[in-house]
């Protein structure tokens, strides 16, 4: 994998990989949005339909979802982060991104990574935190709690598409807990 000089550099060649199968079957190929001066960086599974279509990450009902996640917590999804995916073609009928998938895409990712240089990276849903870690618990276990490595600290949260399907507000349930997971996010580039 080339070291690219800048992200411009990095989009323009990502949108013409051919690395794995997923190629075959996407329209566009969904690389990031968001200001790449930003200390956050968030990581989600790969693009659905809508980002397929358009070209940008978390477009779609859990796009909204993780907009007003943020927001909640005033952190500014466009100004405030970076927003990414493990896979950056859409895997057929929004099914998981297979392991060879993962690491096919895998060096975009970590270039990404390096130009960027958060300080913090927000990892939405088991794949991400599979994919990017390798760490295999489930994302109810590890949520919330800070892993620090290489002098990078990761969230990991509860995928966004999670929250749509557990709508409740209360206390201990799924949002409430995203929502002190982001709190203690907020918290943290604060004091940046
Ligand atoms: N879900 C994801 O994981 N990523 C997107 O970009 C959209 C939905
Ligand atoms: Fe290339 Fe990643 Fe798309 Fe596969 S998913 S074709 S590795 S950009």
């Amino acid at each position: 994998m080339k070291n690219y000089s800048s992200l411009k550099k990095l989009n323009s060649e990502c949108v013409e990989c051919t690395s794995c199968n997923l190629s075959k079957t996407r329209k566009n190929v969904v690389v990031g949005k968001g200001n790449e001066s930003a200390q956050v960086l968030i990581i989600g599974e790969g693009p659905g339909e809508q980002e397929d279509i358009t070209g940008l990450p978390f477009v779609g009902r859990a796009g909204k979802m993780l907009d007003t996640a943020l927001s909640s917590v005033d952190i500014d999804p466009l100004e405030d982060c970076y927003i990414t995916n493990i896979v950056k073609c859409r895997p057929p009928n929004n099914r998981k991104p297979s392991a060879a998938e993962s690491e096919a895409c895998m060096p975009w990712l970590n270039e990404q990574v390096n130009l960027l240089k958060p300080k913090i990276i927000i990892l939405a849903g088991s794949t991400a935190v599979q994919s990017f870690l390798g760490i295999n618990e489930p994302i109810s276990k590890i949520r919330g709690q800070w892993i620090e490595k290489d002098n990078i600290k990761y969230m990991p949260i509860f995928h966004p598409s999670y929250l749509l399907r557990n709508p409740s507000k209360n206390k201990g349930k799924p949002k409430w807990l995203t929502w002190q997971d982001l709190k203690k996010v907020k918290k943290e580039l604060n004091s940046i």
